[in-house]
């Protein structure tokens, strides 16, 4: 099953003399069970792409269907509900609150759903354990290193079972030890069957994901393992 596609996708800033485009006409399906690295470049158009394929951003022209349905025609409420139920996202910053606890931290990772909160401090126990915080859980983001903060970042993620994670330069301000434990972390959870898409400039990292995709000024310069357009070009 093709979980997020994109069809003729661009990304076009601003307007007139000063209108920057970021991407171009970009056809790009991700697979159930996909682990996918999207390397290239700063500059390149990354993390404008996975914002797209994440509906945090709408493309200019073309769609971006997720599960099937369209999103592109979607209203922002719509789309808030889409990112809420089927995407986890993971920023290089981890965003998290400092005066609340990882397992606050988490569990507000279940707020949109309307779970009551012993049910979500339960299932944020439960992602914490996942990540191997458990032990963790009352501590706040200043009292843990980077790299667990990053893990809690991964735990809020998960902790609703989306349907993708989108990772952006997740180890990017991580030491190469917590950096190697994080990505560590995404092989267990893709062994588990999670669908992952990991944003990096680093070759190294992109080298061990089953997928790589290339961007070079926001084209897909190549592909290890390109959907077919069979499934990703469908239309209706
Ligand atoms: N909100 C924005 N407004 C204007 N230009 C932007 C915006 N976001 C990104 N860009 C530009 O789009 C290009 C691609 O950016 P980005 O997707 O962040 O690349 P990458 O993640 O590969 O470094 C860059 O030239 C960047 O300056
Ligand atoms: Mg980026």
């Amino acid at each position: 099953m093709t979980v997020v596609e994109l069809h003729g996708v661009t990304k076009t800033y601003g307007t007139g003399p000063a209108a920057l485009t970021v991407l171009h006409d970009l056809d790009l399906g991700v697979e159930a069970g996909d682990y996918m690295a999207v390397v290239g470049p700063s500059g390149s158009g990354k993390s404008t792409l996975l914002h797209v394929m994440g509906a945090l951003d709408r493309p200019s022209t073309g769609r971006v269907r997720f599960a099937g349905d369209d999103v592109t025609a979607m209203s922002d409420a719509a789309l808030s509900r889409v990112r809420a139920v089927h995407l986890g996202f993971v920023f290089q910053q981890f965003f998290l609150l400092d005066g609340r606890s990882a397992l606050e931290n988490v569990a507000d990772g279940l707020l949109y759903q309307g779970v009551r909160r012993p049910e979500r401090l339960r299932r944020a126990r439960e992602a914490l354990d996942r990540v191997g915080l458990g032990a963790r859980a009352g501590h706040t983001p200043t009292e843990l290193s980077g790299g667990e903060c990053q893990r809690v970042a991964v735990a809020r993620a998960l902790v609703h079972g989306p349907r993708v994670l989108l990772a952006d330069e997740p180890t990017g301000n991580l030491d190469q030890a917590s950096g190697a434990a994080v990505l560590d972390l995404f092989d267990t959870l893709h062994e588990e069957g999670a669908t992952i898409v990991v944003v990096t400039h680093d070759e190294h990292i992109a080298g061990r994901l089953p997928r790589v995709v290339s961007m070079r000024d926001g084209r897909v310069e190549h592909d290890t393992c390109p959907v077919p357009p069979s499934s990703a070009g469908v239309t209706s």
